[in-house]
């Protein structure tokens, strides 16, 4: 295979960083743009400098650009001298929650960049495969509308029918986004576009939960990584509304990354599929915590705010129907097991590497669970 020039956007972040080390292993050139806008939305517990500094010891044919998307003029100039065969945009304000405060700016990144880069391909590089990486936030709370029943420790659907969760059908207008759900559909809607009116090679993938031990978890984004985080220091976790019953689909990085790879290798036109986990990788907040403290052996703090957040799903299954049948080679490979070991283990390796250098309860807990489980 001869090696393609690729860019990711957002390459310091949890997608990103994982596509960057993918396709750098297979000898490819990939280059990267990531401002580290993500400290800028949340603060230090955002920063992603460890994962890029990471990212440039591991890799050999990385090139890191420290652009901002919004910055059209700077995208024109990269674009002009290097024709890019294949675009991973995953750059975003990826916070249900934190759109509220900063509309504009959430609307310029997500909505505004997504166009930049789109035109940016069409002008230089139009035979080029352009992945984005949408959210399942665009059906806004639609998929609430179905019918569910109450479980023990989960909300599940009632018929039959809804058993493999929400498809492609789902409608994305006429329900309650967050602004951050809307800003992506403006991008979701105008990736469509350039693949079906241009042409283009453009797929978009509708995110359930994406997760994995890259993540620079916080309260407002990155849901798995943020609960082990403080499970791990100890802290107190908020759970918000719908008993502690919501259902989330969490698919490791590495398994969307496997996706990404097998739609450029046989690209379609603006094509949409829901990508999340699915239902053997759904769990609710009571199951999570529950797992948590199995894994652990340390009981967690949480408290419950009895005041869902606006528009979030109660329970929410990506149907990944469309995108195996399109994609027979791709499947899930990582369990829940598996990613909640990944991610305590390397929490605990972070807090090691930032000095906390006797060992505390916690620690001593997931070294247990890595020793156990190698
Ligand atoms: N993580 C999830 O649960 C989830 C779920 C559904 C969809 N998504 C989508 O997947 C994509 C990747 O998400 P992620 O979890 O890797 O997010 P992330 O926050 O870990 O990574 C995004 C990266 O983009 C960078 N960035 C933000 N604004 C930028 C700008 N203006 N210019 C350059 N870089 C910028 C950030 O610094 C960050 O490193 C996003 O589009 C997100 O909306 C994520």
């Amino acid at each position: 295979m001869l090696p393609k020039s690729i860019l990711v956007t957002g390459s310091s972040g949890l997608i990103g960083s994982e596509a960057v080390e993918h396709f750098d292993r297979q000898g490819h050139q990939v280059h990267g743009i990531d401002n580290n806008m993500r400290a800028v939305f949340f603060g230090d517990q955002g920063d992603t400098t460890w994962n890029l500094e990471r990212l440039r010891r591991i890799t050999s044919n990385f090139t890191h650009h420290n652009l901002d998307i919004r910055d059209r003029i700077a995208l024109e100039t990269l674009f002009r001298s290097h024709p890019f065969d294949l675009i991973i945009h995953c750059a975003a304000q990826p916070s249900h929650d934190k759109a509220r405060d900063i509309p504009i700016l959430d609307f310029e990144v997500n909505a505004l960049g997504t166009v930049n880069l789109l035109e940016a391909t069409r002008l230089h590089c139009p035979n080029a495969v352009f992945v984005f990486i949408s959210t399942n936030k665009v059906y806004g709370d639609s998929p609430n509308e179905l019918p569910l029943k109450e479980l023990e420790t989960r909300w599940e659907y009632a018929r039959l029918e809804d058993y493999n969760g929400i498809n492609e059908n789902c409608r994305i207008d006429r329900s309650l986004h967050s602004l951050f759900g809307a800003s992506k559909a403006s991008a979701d809607l105008m990736a469509q576009e350039y693949g079906r009116y241009f042409g283009m090679k453009v797929g978009i993938f509708r995110g359930g939960c994406l997760t994995g031990p890259s993540h620079s978890g916080v309260e407002l984004h990155g849901f798995l990584s943020y609960l082990v985080k403080v499970a791990i220091a100890g802290r107190t976790y908020s759970v918000f509304g719908y008993k502690a019953k919501q259902v989330r689909d969490n698919i490791h990085s590495r398994d969307v990354v496997r996706a990404i790879e097998e739609f450029s290798a046989n690209p379609r036109t603006g094509e949409v599929y829901n990508l999340g986990g699915g239902r053997e990788n759904s769990i609710s907040m009571l199951e999570a915590i529950a797992k948590v403290e199995q894994m652990t052996g340390k009981k967690m703090n949480w408290k419950y705010v009895d005041q869902n957040r606006i528009g979030d799903h109660i329970c929410y299954i990506s149907d990944l129907t469309k995108f195996k049948s399109h994609y027979p080679n791709w499947n899930i490979t990582i369990g829940l097991d598996e990613i909640f070991r990944q991610i305590i283990v390397d929490h605990s390796n972070r807090l090691r590497s930032a000095g906390v250098s006797k060992p505390t309860p916690e620690w001593q807990c997931s070294l247990l669970y890595q020793r156990k489980n190698p």
